[in-house]
């Protein structure tokens, strides 16, 4: 694959990316040397092929189903997550028994914002991307202002549909009154994210659970290189592949089984669900997606990932260069 030269030259120049946040990783000197050139055979993302085609002529897949154009996926993504937004959160511990909370806390506090040693702390932006009705969002702010009581943290949860937003300003309003004030809302689509949030002046972009639903992954990928500070980090958490094939078979089981009738059970959709669980098995591998990440111009530390629960779920993440 085209994209491994790159990875073996980012694997071999950088041991570990950091685990406690972009602002502390990004003032190492050891980082600022290992990162201020450019990996052999790197790709900037105006290096790529851009395509003069529109959103209307692109296909993709909607769940098993092949040749949707990126529009109509897009189009049909929204009517999912509209239908499913009020029983969104009772439906997600009612599939995962709960476990989709410690992924997202340890998601979080491997990303540990607000812990920057500088003095007084440099304030961050965060993107929360396809943040839904706030889980990552909520979970950044308590660790920044909470645990490490550094309120110069912000958090933008962004997602394209107004319904799961709404469930997340509702949410929201039980935070503590700081914590509210450092949040803010912003209806957009990944794959073409507003004017409004400048190049260069995020830095730290989250997606979790969202990615797979994007009708182009690799043009949010440009675009989250787009608005990251150089130095700034990608991190994604996303359902991924179970590597023992004996839990593969129970999983697979549950989720083509169990998640559909739940669906139908408790929300009264399971055409909802049903997509759901295909668009887990249409994404790619644990390495396809890491290659994908460095292919956007992201250098990536160690394998780029680390699996959860054996593959259930991955974490996966990116730095955008010094000089990117
Ligand atoms: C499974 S939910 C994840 C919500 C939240 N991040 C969480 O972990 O609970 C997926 C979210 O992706 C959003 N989404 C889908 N396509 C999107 C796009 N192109 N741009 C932005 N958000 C998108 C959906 O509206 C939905 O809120």
């Amino acid at each position: 694959m085209a994209a491994r030269p790159v990875l073996r030259t980012a694997v071999r120049a950088v041991r570990v990316l950091p685990q406690s946040g972009p602002s502390r990783s990004c003032s190492s000197s050891r980082h600022v040397r290992l990162f201020s050139t450019t990996p052999r055979s790197f790709k900037s993302p105006s290096d790529h092929a851009t395509s003069t085609s529109s959103s209307t002529d692109r296909t993709t897949h909607f769940g098993f189903e092949d040749g949707i154009s990126e529009a109509e996926k897009t189009e049909r993504v929204a009517g999912v997550f509209h239908s499913v937004a009020e029983s969104y959160d009772r439906m997600n511990d009612l599939m995962s028994f709960g476990v989709h909370r410690l992924w997202k806390d340890h998601f979080v506090s491997s990303l540990n914002p607000g812990s920057s040693s500088s003095i007084p702390p440099k304030p961050q932006h965060i993107l929360d991307i396809a943040g839904g009705t706030g889980d990552i969002a909520f979970r950044m702010l308590h660790n920044a202002h909470t645990i490490h009581r550094n309120t110069s943290v912000h958090v933008t949860i962004s997602d394209i549909n107004p319904s799961m937003l709404a469930v997340g300003k509702q949410r929201s309003l039980s935070l503590p009154p700081s914590q509210q004030s450092a949040l803010s809302f912003l209806p957009a689509d990944a794959t073409a994210l507003p004017a409004s949030i400048l190049p260069n002046s995020i830095d730290l972009y989250t997606v979790a659970f969202g990615i797979r639903n994007f009708a182009n992954i690799p043009l949010a990928l440009r675009e989250a290189y787009r608005v990251l500070k150089p130095g700034g980090v990608f991190a994604c958490l996303e359902f991924s592949k179970v590597e023992n094939p004996v839990l593969d078979a129970v999983y697979k089981r549950w989720s083509f089984s169990g998640i559909p009738l739940i669906g139908q059970l408790v929300a009264g959709d399971r055409d909802s669900y049903q997509y759901l669980v295909e668009s887990i098995e249409r994404f790619p591998s644990q390495g396809e997606f890491r290659d994908m990440i460095v292919d956007a111009g992201f250098v990536v530390g160690g394998d780029g990932y680390e699996n959860l629960t054996g593959g259930v779920a991955a974490i996966h993440k990116g730095m955008k260069p010094l000089d990117g």
